[in-house]
This record gives C-alpha cells, structure tokens and sequence, in this order.
C-alpha cells in the first residue's frame, strides 16, 4: 500500500521496521516472561538514532514530526508493544517541554532526551483520578522559591526508570482544574520515590508504578508553562499521545494478523489449508480491512498535527478508539485462528490479546474517548 510517505518517513519506518525483525521478535518471549524494563535494548534504541525523531533538530533531534513518531511507535508494538508504550510515553513529557517548556528546560533536558540518555514519564493518574483528570489530589505548595510536592501518582508507564518525571499537581485547590499546574521532578530528588511495580495482564516489558511524593522539594523553576496551566498541558499532550496509542493498537494488530494468516497457510485440516475455508478467509479479509481503516485513520490525525491544526480533540479520540477496539477483535480472531494451539502460551497471538486490551483502557478509556467524540460533535468542532 502507497501512504505516500516522504523519503525520510520512508526511511524512518524500514529503520525501526528492520529492528524489530532483528532484534525484537526473537526476544518477545523473553522479554514477556522477564517483566523487567529491557535497559539493554533501549540502550541499542538510542544508538540507532531512535530517540531522536522525538525532538526538534535544534536540540539534537530529528524534527519531531508526529508521522515520524507513531511510525515509530506502530513498528516497535509490532514487535512488542511493551517497547511501544515505553517509547511512546517517553514522547509524552518530550512533548510538554518542547511545547510548554522554557528555553532553559529545553536546553536541559531535550538533547538527553534525543541521545537516549535521559527517559521519562508522564505523571497524571492517581488513585482517586483516573478518567476524572481533573480530580487530582496531589499538593503542590509555594515555600521560598521551591514547591513542596505530598500525594500518590498511580498507573505509571516508565516510573521507575524515568530520569525525569512531568507531574500535574494542585497549586490550588479553590480553582479546580484551573489550580492544576505541571512540574518536572527529576529523579533522585529527595522525598520522591517509586512505589510498587504494578503485576499486568500484558505489556509486560514495560513497567508500570506508583510514584510517592512525600514533602518532595521541587525548584521554582522546573514548573512547565504557567502556574495553573496544568489540566490544559495534560489535555493539550493527550489529544497528541492517544494518536500515539493508536498507533500502538495498530502494530500490535499487524502483529495478529501477520502471525494468522502464516498459520493459515500451514495448517492443514481436512486435507486443506485452513485459509482455503471459507468461514476462516473472511476472518483474515475483516481483519485486513479493519487493520486498513485504522492505519488511514491514524496516519490522517498524525497528518493533522504535522500540518498544524488547532482543534485535535475529536481526530485524536477517534484515532485512539477505533483502532484500539479493532486491536481487540483482529487479536481475538488471531487465536480463534489458531484454535486450541491459540489458547496455549507457546504461540504468541494469545500475549497480542492480553496486550491488545489496554489500548482500550489507558490514555483514557474507550467510554472517555467516545464522550469526547459526542461532546464534539454536539458542539459542532
Ligand atoms: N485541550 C485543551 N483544553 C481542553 C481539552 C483539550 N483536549 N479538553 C478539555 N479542555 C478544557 C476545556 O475547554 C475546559 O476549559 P475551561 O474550563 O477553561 O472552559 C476545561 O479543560 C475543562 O474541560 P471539561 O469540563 O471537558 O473537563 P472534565 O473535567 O469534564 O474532563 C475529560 C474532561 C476529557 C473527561 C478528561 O478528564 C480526560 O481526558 N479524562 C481521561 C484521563 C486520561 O486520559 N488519562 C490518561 C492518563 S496518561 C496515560 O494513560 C499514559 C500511559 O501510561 C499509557
């Protein structure tokens, strides 16, 4: 298929792609069953330049084109979509400096970032605010020129090995959501620490934690954008990241339907290969065309952003929604393929599954993402 890619996406895309065949699939058992954060392999990441599509050029990138990054991404969840969420949410907090963040920051941080040196995390959810955002409990308050940060950030991707940390927290509690402002917390800064590792269903080679603040010191000048800007920096990184998910949903189906019809052609039962019936061809024809209706989906937001459109809240929402349901069913179809070897831990359609069903949880749910579309729509946006 023809996405009339420019020569350097062309690019961009067979790098990550000849990766993950190489150095990736061979190691997805491995990395499922180990459930540790793959330091070694992301370590290889950097030193193939794979970080730096995250970043303007000016800061040691490549650009940071949001087509680049979620073909990045679609390749790496092809592979192994813990990889792929640990890449994306890395671009996260990437995002909100290079958006919202001082010069100073960027110049900090940035060429780390592009060098692989330095990971992060984005730190929004907590025990009490999941699809309510802007519930946040977490306390941040003013003392001299520092902030002193006390609460609990849950479900988060890349905690415990983020050298930095992009955390929404209240400044003050009387504004709502508009008393929410975002802070950088690097790690090793006292009173900040990483909670229990969080045991999951899938994406298993990405790590999942809580992050404790207790009387968390954070210099005046690590706030991101403006005191009370926090709720809109998250929404704003969302409306980015769950194309980003999308993407995700899309490698982790690719992945699916690449490992169904091989075993369609191998698998014979009545004298026949299993493709050449029928009921299991359609299968592959539906999960073919839904796998392309998501890609074009994806690809048009990612277009959007590159092309500097303001209003991305419904196109982004979509493209995490549609693609995401599309992984669950193209997945479970895979080991309906597969039949009983499907069910079995030996063949790896029944991980793509397990992996699948979080693209419909995180980034915000799949009932948040068809609010949003709804909300749009009434609105007229
Ligand atoms: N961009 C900019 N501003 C936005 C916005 C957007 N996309 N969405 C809302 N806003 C603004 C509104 O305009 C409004 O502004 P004013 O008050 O100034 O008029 C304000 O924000 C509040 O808007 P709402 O009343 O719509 O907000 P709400 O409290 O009803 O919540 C929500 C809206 C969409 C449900 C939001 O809470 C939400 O996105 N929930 C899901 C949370 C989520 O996605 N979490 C993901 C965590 S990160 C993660 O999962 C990463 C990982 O590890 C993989």
């Amino acid at each position: 298929m023809n996405y009339f890619f420019s020569e350097f996406e062309e690019a961009v895309k067979n790098l990550f792609s000849d990766y993950v065949d190489k150095r990736i699939i061979p190691m997805r058992k491995e990395l499922e069953d180990k459930h540790e954060f793959p330091h070694g392999l992301f370590k290889e990441m950097a030193k193939q330049d794979f970080f730096r599509i995250m970043v303007p050029e000016e800061y040691g990138g490549m650009s940071d084109s949001q087509m680049q990054l979620i073909l990045g991404i679609e390749e790496l969840s092809r592979g192994d979509a813990g990889i792929g969420v640990s890449f994306a949410v890395d671009a996260i907090a990437t995002k909100g400096l290079i958006l919202y963040g001082s010069k100073e920051q960027k110049e900090k941080y940035l060429p780390g970032i592009a060098d692989g040196n330095i990971i992060t995390a984005f730190s929004l959810s907590e025990p009490g605010a999941g699809s309510d955002a802007a519930a946040l409990k977490t306390r941040a308050v003013k003392k001299g020129d520092k902030y002193v940060l006390n609460g609990v950030k849950q479900f988060i991707t890349n905690g415990e090995v983020a050298d930095i940390v992009m955390v929404i927290a209240v400044t003050d509690p009387d504004k709502g959501h508009k008393g929410h402002t975002a802070f950088i917390v690097e790690k090793g800064t006292n009173g900040f620490s990483t909670g229990k590792r969080e045991d999951k269903m899938g994406i298993r080679s990405s790590v999942t934690n809580e992050l404790l603040f207790d009387d968390c010191e954070v210099p005046e000048e690590n706030i991101v954008g403006e005191i009370g800007q926090g709720f809109y920096i998250a929404m704003g990184l969302l409306d980015r990241s769950r194309i980003g998910i999308g993407a995700q949903a899309l490698g982790i189906a690719q992945a699916a339907l690449d490992e169904a019809t091989q075993y369609s052609k191998t698998r014979e039962q009545f004298a026949q290969p299993i493709h050449s019936f029928q009921a299991v061809g359609h299968m592959l024809a539906d999960m073919a065309t839904q796998i392309e209706a998501s890609r074009l989906l994806v690809y048009q937001a990612a277009r959007l952003v590159d092309a500097g459109e303001k209003e991305l809240t419904k196109i982004s929402a979509m493209s995490k929604l549609f693609p995401s349901d599309m992984a669950m069913k193209v997945t479970t179809d895979a080991v309906q393929i597969f039949g009983g070897y499907g069910y079995m831990k030996e063949y790896p359609v029944e991980r793509l599954m397990r992996d699948a069903k979080v693209t419909q949880i995180y980034e915000g749910t799949n009932q948040i993402q068809r609010n949003i579309i709804v909300d749009r729509l009434i609105k007229g946006k």
